[in-house]
């Protein structure tokens, strides 16, 4: 089996055990900031090139403040006319960058960023709450394989804190 194909394999079992621990902590939960707090807290600690794991908050149409994440500092105020997760904001759709110093809008909040993916949450209503941004100090560490999982979870969250969300 090529290396791609067992590395890939190992990130989809990180992923589901990382998805059980999430789901079953956040069973029954109401309040968007503890799960925010859990979900950047498990998977920062599931995977060994998450440089910085959080959530960034939809806190009006334009503007974007951090919420609880995981690594070092990261910027605290993003408008959605800027940077990756502006972008992500704006089109609601999963910016993937495996290279960062390709995009062309990329906010470095760390110059040891290497690549990034960033991935909405929006609830059933179509009401962005956030988006979760990971930045990994690693080229390319970010692939179809997460993009998947995290956009599963981020559905799933925009489902179960639609109604209770207080950004
Ligand atoms: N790189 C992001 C900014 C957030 S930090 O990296 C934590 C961007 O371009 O929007």
């Amino acid at each position: 089996m090529p290396d791609s194909t067992v590395a890939s394999s190992a990130k989809t079992d990180t992923y589901r055990d990382a998805r059980r621990r999430i789901d079953a902590l956040l069973d029954g939960e109401t309040d968007w900031i503890a799960a925010m707090a859990t979900v950047a807290c498990e998977l920062h600690h599931s995977f060994d090139s998450y440089d910085w794991t959080g959530f960034y908050r939809a806190v009006s149409d334009d503007h974007l403040i951090v919420g609880p994440y995981q690594g070092p500092h990261g910027c605290l105020h993003i408008d959605v006319d800027r940077g990756v997760c502006g972008a992500a904001a704006r089109t609601r759709e999963t910016q993937l960058w495996p290279d960062v110093s390709e995009a062309p809008d990329h906010i470095a909040c760390q110059s040891s960023t290497q690549s990034e993916i960033v991935v909405p949450v929006v609830t059933p209503n179509d009401r962005l709450l956030g988006v979760l941004d990971v930045d990994s100090d690693t080229l390319g560490a970010f692939d179809s394989t997460d993009q998947k999982a995290l956009e599963s979870l981020c559905r799933t969250l925009g489902e179960q804190f639609g109604d209770t969300a207080v950004l």
